[in-house]
């Protein structure tokens, strides 16, 4: 079975630049920083409670991250699903007719890993990996939340549930946003569905340009908003006053995609 979201990997221009903000701003660990010659990257992550920020550097040219980063910028590239036996959830998946990118676990950064194809999991590139024994481990919150906009709510609710074991423990609309949120955790994270609710809400004409498919964005947990806004803002960001979350009951600033190489991260106070 899947147990946690285990990472969510941004293809970056240059690891060490990102490190500038991950490492030296955000403060995170780097737990493994390694070039994996015959995917021609160099990937680093960064431990976040339970989850990690899995940094995706290009060595060479043409292998399929380069031409991501080409094609896109720095961005989301996918998120990564923990599992203890990558060999069962592999048939498992295959037997549901999901379109493999990987036939059979290969070696990657993360442990033994397998890509599923964005096409089976409405626009989301999903990697599934069985991580090392000695791997870093934590059972504290990392992640609150990611997002993905889908069009067909309830096809995707299905596809996330069979293939990920997802589901469904709230649901909650936003008449100021026009969009429907699903929530669906996984161990301490939620990964939130989120559908417009309207035929020509902002999101409807997001979805009909950019297709579905993952926000780039994490939000994190933060104990006082306040001090995390004057704390990054003394770093050199610029970081909005907090605001209002779409959620009741949270307040959220969000540090610009353009300052975390490629996802915005947002900062979301519990009030
Ligand atoms: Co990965």
């Amino acid at each position: 079975m899947i147990d946690r979201l285990h990472h969510v990997g941004i293809v970056v221009h240059s690891a060490d630049d990102a490190l500038g903000f991950y490492r030296d701003i955000m403060g995170l660990e780097v737990a493994v920083d390694e070039v994996v010659e015959e995917q021609g990257v160099r990937g680093v992550l960064l431990p976040l409670g339970e989850n990690e920020i899995e940094l995706l550097e290009p060595v060479r040219e043409g292998t399929g991250v380069a031409r991501y980063l080409e094609t896109r910028g720095q961005t989301l590239h996918h998120f990564c699903f923990s599992t203890d036996d990558i060999r069962t959830e592999l048939a498992r998946v295959r037997d549901l007719g999901v379109e493999l990118i990987d036939q059979e676990p290969r070696y990657g950064l993360a442990g033994e890993i397998a890509f599923l194809h964005p096409r089976s999991m409405h626009g989301v590139l999903v990697e599934l990996a069985q991580p090392r024994p000695d791997a870093h481990h934590s059972d504290a919150k990392g992640m609150d939340h990611v997002a993905v906009r889908v069009s067909d709510y309830d096809a995707a609710a299905e596809r996330w549930n069979e293939v990920i074991g997802l589901e469904e423990s709230n649901r909650i609309e936003s008449e100021s946003a026009q969009m429907v949120i699903g929530q669906f955790p996984v161990s301490r994270t939620i990964v939130e569905l989120v559908t417009p609710s309207t035929p020509d809400a902002p999101l409807a004409q997001m979805i009909e340009e950019q297709r579905e498919g993952a926000f780039p964005m994490v939000a994190i947990e933060v104990a006082d908003l306040d001090t995390e806004i004057a704390r990054y803002r003394a770093a050199g960001l610029d970081v909005p006053d907090g605001e209002a979350g779409v959620l009741p009951g949270t307040r959220r600033s969000t540090i610009s995609a353009e300052q975390a190489f490629g996802i915005g991260i947002q900062l979301l106070e519990y009030v």
